[in-house]
């Protein structure tokens, strides 16, 4: 009788926890069974009613059962716990076949990249550099570059005035006048930054960036300047660049050049970019007009002067073949890419 009953709660633990499909639902029947109101923890405790000669073989038979069924739970246990790992195996696979995620970074914008070539060009020949203030006085942009007020000089770079005396730079030259005020001879900078005309078409921004040159020292020439150049250009360009010089006019030098390079597209031979003339301009030099030494109080006599001024954008449009300057400032991002290529 008693036999029978052990039997049949067997065969329910069993069956109950072969339908158990989850840890927690298993821990529910355990604890139907062997829990501390469980059916076997009941026969257990029953042991007092039993008179006391078959007492000692009812503990043995029910602790039996109790280790019985324990096994059976132990083992869909282990069962379910198996299954949930390989269920959690599948769900967190990785096809490591897969293609990475590619993160988007960041990088210089093309008159970036050509601004610091060319301080890093300059650089590499002693160059330091100075950067002046945005808006400036009449004096510094004009007046102490041998520009007086009636010059006719003053049209060629129209000017954004924000009153009688005070304006946006048209160009970096007052970087040299600022230098030379401040400085004792020896002296090699460069003085970079934006600049401003009231300027805009397809080879002008009103907005757009020059690098100014100055070297001050005893017995500098134009023959120096030329080496000078000859030098950054190759660094900027390519090995077989050449340069040119050709008589110009600026207030500020005397004598004034404009520099010529060999076209990078066509070498020399003739193409659209340099108009079939096989050279391309890219800026205007000269020696320091003794006058403007003078003014900044610098003594003529013992020392001499060399400058240049050159516009990044333009530099930067020969270089990458850009045909117009606005494409400079439209922020695309597929045309900004190009130039950060990894
Ligand atoms: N400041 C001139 C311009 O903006 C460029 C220039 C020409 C600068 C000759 C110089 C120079 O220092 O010597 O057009």
């Amino acid at each position: 009788m008693q036999e029978q009953q052990f039997e049949d709660l067997k065969k329910r633990a069993g069956e109950e926890s072969s339908k158990a499909d989850s840890l927690n639902s298993l821990n529910e029947i355990k604890a139907k069974f062997v829990g501390k109101n469980g059916e076997i923890t009941a026969l257990l405790k029953g042991m007092k009613d039993i008179p006391f000669e078959s007492r000692a073989s009812y503990g043995k038979n029910v602790n039996a059962l109790k280790e019985e069924v324990s096994a059976i739970f132990v083992k869909k246990e282990q069962e379910l716990k198996a299954r949930e790992r390989e269920d959690r195996f599948k769900k967190e696979a990785v096809d490591i076949t897969l293609p990475g995620k590619r993160f988007e970074v960041g990088g210089l914008h093309p008159l970036n990249i050509v601004r610091n070539k060319i301080i890093e060009a300059f650089s590499s020949l002693g160059f330091e550099v100075f950067e002046g203030p945005e808006i400036d006085s009449d004096y510094y942009c004009f007046q102490a570059l041998n520009i007086p007020k009636d010059h006719p000089a003053r049209d060629m770079q129209d000017t954004f005035y924000i009153n009688d005396n005070i304006l946006l730079r048209p160009h970096t030259s007052p970087g040299q006048v600022r230098t030379m005020e401040n400085k004792k001879p020896p002296i090699k900078i460069l003085s970079p930054g934006r600049v401003y005309r009231a300027d805009d078409d397809a080879s002008h921004s009103p907005m757009f960036h020059q690098i100014e040159g100055l070297v001050v020292d005893k017995g500098v020439s134009l023959c120096d300047l030329k080496g000078l150049l000859d030098e950054f250009v190759k660094l900027i360009f390519d090995e077989d660049t050449k340069t040119r010089f050709r008589p110009s006019y600026f207030p500020f030098t005397e004598p004034s050049v404009e520099v010529d390079v060999t076209c990078c597209k066509c070498h020399g031979k003739g193409c659209g970019l340099c108009k079939n003339t096989g050279w391309i301009e890219i800026l205007g030099a000269g020696v320091v007009n003794k006058k403007v030494l003078e003014m900044s109080g610098i003594d003529s006599e013992k020392y001499s002067g060399l400058a240049f001024g050159l516009g990044i954008e333009r530099i930067t449009m020969i270089k990458y073949g850009i045909s117009d300057i606005r494409t400079l400032f439209e922020s695309n991002v597929k045309f900004l890419e190009q130039f950060n290529r990894r």
